[in-house]
């Protein structure tokens, strides 16, 4: 029988995560679940994970929870290893945000300065759990969620050494189900790939006939009015819940002929972007902020001893159909299902502008030995530059996290796009190192 460890178990995600589990309970013949959290998220981890029991009570399943603050116990032959862990809370994520705004910058969970501060805290974290792994699971697959979430598979391959690694995102699913809607079709009767990194990916797509669709979705959902609207119709959420549906610039994705992800919104129309975000700076509602209402009124939620499934407020959350994610890959790994996800892997040639051995999110074949990643072949000049410019300030971030090295970390910002050089990136890294101090004991 398998043996899960979720790392992060006190997240709010959590009945999310069952519920994939519940769906896929004749694939997954599950034994065992772990959910691990630390001191801070005690009182989290027990609310959530007797959810997590009655949920699976109700499913009529007698698979085992168990709750503990003790993950070398919990790592123990585990067969596979979940990680949705947050280092420092929602209050190290206010300060991601607040902090680069308080300087007129975007300041943002997985992009510019925020994300790479959320890297810096993370990166020690996962490599320490890597070394555990080793030690007490070693056949494991480690299916990490933790944001930044490229960056962090890429330090676990990288400097971890440990191969058998999958980072998941649920942007790819969302924009595989706007794609549908726009063009008044089924997901399934569309084929897509997809190339880029996490939160920084592009897509074409194809009908049953195999006509291309690309420049027709752009069209219909990025130079039509209330396009985007119009294509998530039937679905609860808006693209992802926590980006601003601000409108593209219809003629520039236009030329650039592939479909962006909305965390492109960031790069093609910071303007707008930081304006949003600098009102709901001055209101005291940063994301992070409203996702910390949200938070508590979930748990509240949580506590009622007759809830018995995932409640339909968790919505609110920017992490829709993660469970389509992160349990479909287990259960696509398990059975070797070889389906088509996309995922963080080793590009090993899918995009001929990268080295093999950097982390990229692409489409890929999900087999029993991994993700086999499917070419994209190379990017325009419109992209190309940008996405090799990305690829190195993350590679440049990972390292400023593994060696504590204050002169790389003030590269990396200097290298984003979305951090202005200078003296000012000098500020904006000094005030989130001392913000974050407790848990950057690297630098
Ligand atoms: P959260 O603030 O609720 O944190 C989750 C749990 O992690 C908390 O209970 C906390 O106590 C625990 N934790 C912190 N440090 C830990 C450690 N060292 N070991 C074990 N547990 C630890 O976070 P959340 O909002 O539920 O998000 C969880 C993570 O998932 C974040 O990193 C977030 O960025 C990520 N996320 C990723 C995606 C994606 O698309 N990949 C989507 C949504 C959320
Ligand atoms: C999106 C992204 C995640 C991100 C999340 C934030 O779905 O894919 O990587 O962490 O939303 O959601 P939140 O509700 O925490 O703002
Ligand atoms: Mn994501
Ligand atoms: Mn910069």
């Amino acid at each position: 029988n398998i043996k899960i460890v979720t790392i992060g178990g006190g997240s709010s995600y959590t009945p999310e995560l069952i519920e994939g589990f519940i769906k896929r309970k004749d694939q997954l013949p599950i034994g065992e679940i772990w959910l691990v959290d630390i001191e801070e998220g005690k009182e989290k981890l027990e609310i959530v994970g007797n959810l997590a029991k009655r949920m699976i009570k109700a499913a009529g399943l007698d698979w085992k929870v168990h709750l503990t603050l003790d993950r070398r116990a919990a790592l123990v032959d585990a067969d596979f290893v979940s990680t949705q862990f947050r280092v420092g809370l929602l209050d190290a994520r206010i300060k991601d945000e607040r902090i680069p705004l308080s300087h007129g910058v975007i300041g943002q969970e997985t992009n510019g300065a925020g994300g790479m501060l959320k890297a810096f805290r993370t990166i020690p974290v996962i490599l320490d759990i890597v070394e555990d792994m080793k030690e007490l699971c070693p056949q494991a697959w480690l299916v990490n969620f933790t944001n930044p979430s490229g960056m962090v598979t890429e330090a676990v391959i990288r400097y971890g050494k440990w191969d058998k690694v999958v980072g998941l995102c649920n942007v790819p699913i969302m924009c595989r189900k706007i794609a549908a809607g726009s063009l008044g079709t089924e997901e399934e009767d569309l084929f897509f790939r997809f190339g880029g990194l996490n939160h920084f990916h592009w897509h074409r797509v194809w009908n049953k006939d195999g006509e291309e669709k690309t420049a027709e979705v752009i069209e219909k959902v990025y130079a039509t009015e209330g396009g985007l609207k119009k294509a998530m119709q039937g679905l609860k959420s808006s693209g992802v819940q926590n980006i601003p549906n601000i409108s593209f610039l219809a003629g520039q994705i236009r030329n650039l002929g592939i479909i962006p992800c909305m965390y492109h919104r960031y790069y093609y129309i910071t303007d707008d972007m930081l304006k949003e975000e600098l009102e709901s700076y001055a209101k005291g509602e940063t994301r992070a902020e409203l996702v910390k209402q949200t938070e508590a009124e979930l748990f509240e939620l949580y506590k009622d001893p007759e809830l018995k499934v995932k409640p339909t407020q968790l919505e609110k959350r920017g992490g829709a159909f993660y469970s389509d994610a992160a349990c479909e890959l287990i259960a696509s790994i398990y059975n070797d299902k070889k389906t088509h996800m996309v995922v963080s892997t080793r590009n090993n040639g899918a995009i001929s502008d990268l080295p093999n051995d950097v982390v990229v999110e692409v489409s890929s074949i999900i087999t029993a030995h991994g993700p086999v990643p499917i070419s994209w072949g190379s990017f325009d000049p419109s992209s190309r530059g940008l996405l090799q410019l990305m690829k190195d300030m993350e590679l440049t971030t990972i390292k400023a996290a593994v060696d504590g090295d204050y002169d790389a970390a003030l590269q990396a910002f200097t290298l984003n796009p979305l951090v202005p050089s200078g003296k000012i990136a000098q500020t904006i890294l000094d005030e989130l190192l001392v913000a974050h101090k407790k848990h950057l004991p690297q630098f």
